[in-house]
């Protein structure tokens, strides 16, 4: 048995964690067994590696250190959480995976494509997700969210040019797999955005498994 495998991508402020919520409910109303967890972490070591790397430090973090933290965490994550859910059948839907890493630590750092599959391919082997919800929004839109949110990650601190390359590679994403991904405008109100939800519902319900 295998169960379906969402991930909701997108950057600083495009509602991924408040939408997520909302997913899960309506999921769950239908009767679906639903796992929601999110990225980097997920489990307490890997919670722990999110702190090392969404803390502001004096040391600069190298981008091959970011890189493999992401990719440590991901590999308890998997092995803890998301392939056992997959394995009894259930509806995993995580709030950032690796399209996240794809368009941070390549889009937006600038490693290779070629580096980040490499190490998608040891990580997960052939696991990809079913589906990926890309929350998109003009940078200065999802920034503004994010700030009033309180003190900045070491992500958030960055300047736009660096949340320009990431959402650029979301997009670029999600444009070479369109049977994968639902670009989703998260720049409308956050009812809007749940109608737009509502609309894919029958569609991930329906999606084949395995
Ligand atoms: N469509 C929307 N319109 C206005 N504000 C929103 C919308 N979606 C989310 N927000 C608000 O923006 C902030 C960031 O949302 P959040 O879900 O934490 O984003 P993310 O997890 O993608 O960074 C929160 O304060 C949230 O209430
Ligand atoms: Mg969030």
């Amino acid at each position: 048995m295998s169960g379906l495998f969402i991930t909701l991508e997108g950057p600083e402020g495009a509602g991924k964690s408040t939408n997520r919520e909302y997913l899960a409910e309506r999921l769950r109303a239908s009767g679906l067994d639903v796992v929601l967890t999110r990225e980097p972490g997920g489990t307490p070591l890997a919670e722990r590696i999110r702190e090392l790397l969404l803390a502001p430090s004096d040391e600069a973090m190298c981008v091959d250190t970011e890189l493999l933290l992401m990719f440590a965490a991901r590999a308890q994550h998997l092995a803890q959480v998301i392939r056992p859910a997959l394995a009894r059948g259930a509806v995993v839907l995580c709030d950032r995976f690796t399209d996240a890493t794809y368009a941070y630590q390549g889009g937006g750092r600038g490693l290779s494509q070629e580096r980040i599959a490499q190490l998608e391919t040891f990580v997960q082997g052939t696991l990809r997700p079913d589906l990926t919800l890309v929350f998109d929004l003009p940078v200065e839109i999802g920034l503004a969210r994010a700030s009033a949110r309180g003190r900045l990650d070491r992500f958030e601190q960055e300047g736009r040019a660096f949340f320009e390359a990431v959402r650029g590679a979301y997009l670029a994403r999600a444009a070479a797999a369109p049977s994968r991904y639902r670009v989703i405008d998260a720049a409308q109100s956050l009812a809007q955005v749940q109608q737009a939800l509502d609309a894919l519902l029958p569609e991930l319900r329906g999606l084949p498994r395995g």
